[in-house]
């Protein structure tokens, strides 16, 4: 990478939609949500950690989560998506950027996660290695609109702020 293109700030966004799916796990920020109903997908379908991994890679121009991760990949099958996240603050580590703060939204009709925010905030700051405080975790409806509002799809967007801390490698 041309170091000089490098700034002290760089912003990231992601968006992840996954397919629900009876007898599936609903896990949302590595938490296993109680439901009768989870997310179809080739890894274990956290939307939110496909979010911010994809807002990750995207504050540095690095591609996104497929490239990277491709779901074709008998090695990613059932993956926990811990990983990816890991790997892509591995990339924005090695390149001398740490991350600032995160603000996340989940979009489901039901069920209630609210109960669970703080349980999403703590493991998303655990596995990014910042304080809570740094963390955003909302949710929203869709009111009754559209595939999620129809109760067939989750939807989780991401954003991120990375500082560069030392020169990257
Ligand atoms: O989408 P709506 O504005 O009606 O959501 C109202 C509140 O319900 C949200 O601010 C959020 O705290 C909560 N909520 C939730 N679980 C969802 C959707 C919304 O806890 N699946
Ligand atoms: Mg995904």
């Amino acid at each position: 990478m041309d170091q000089t293109a490098l700034t002290q700030f760089r912003i990231g966004q992601g968006w992840d939609s996954h397919q629900i799916e009876a007898g599936r796990p609903l896990i949302l920020g590595g938490i296993t949500i109680p439901s009768e109903f989870g997310l179809a997908g080739h890894s274990d379908a956290d939307v939110l950690f496909h979010a911010v991994t994809d807002a990750l890679l995207g504050s540095l121009g690095l591609g996104d989560i497929g490239m990277h991760f491709p779901d074709t990949a008998a090695e990613w099958k059932d993956a926990d998506s811990e990983t990816f996240l890991r790997q892509a603050m591995q990339l924005i580590g090695q390149r001398g950027y740490a991350i600032a703060n995160v603000d996340t939204t989940i979009i489901l009709e039901r069920p209630k996660l609210k109960d669970f925010r703080a349980a999403i905030r703590d493991n998303l700051a655990r596995v990014l290695s910042l304080p809570p405080g740094c963390v955003g975790v909302k949710f929203k409806t869709a009111e009754k609109v559209g595939p999620v509002g129809e109760g067939r799809s989750c939807e989780a967007q991401a954003a991120v702020l990375v500082s560069r801390t030392r020169p990257g490698e």
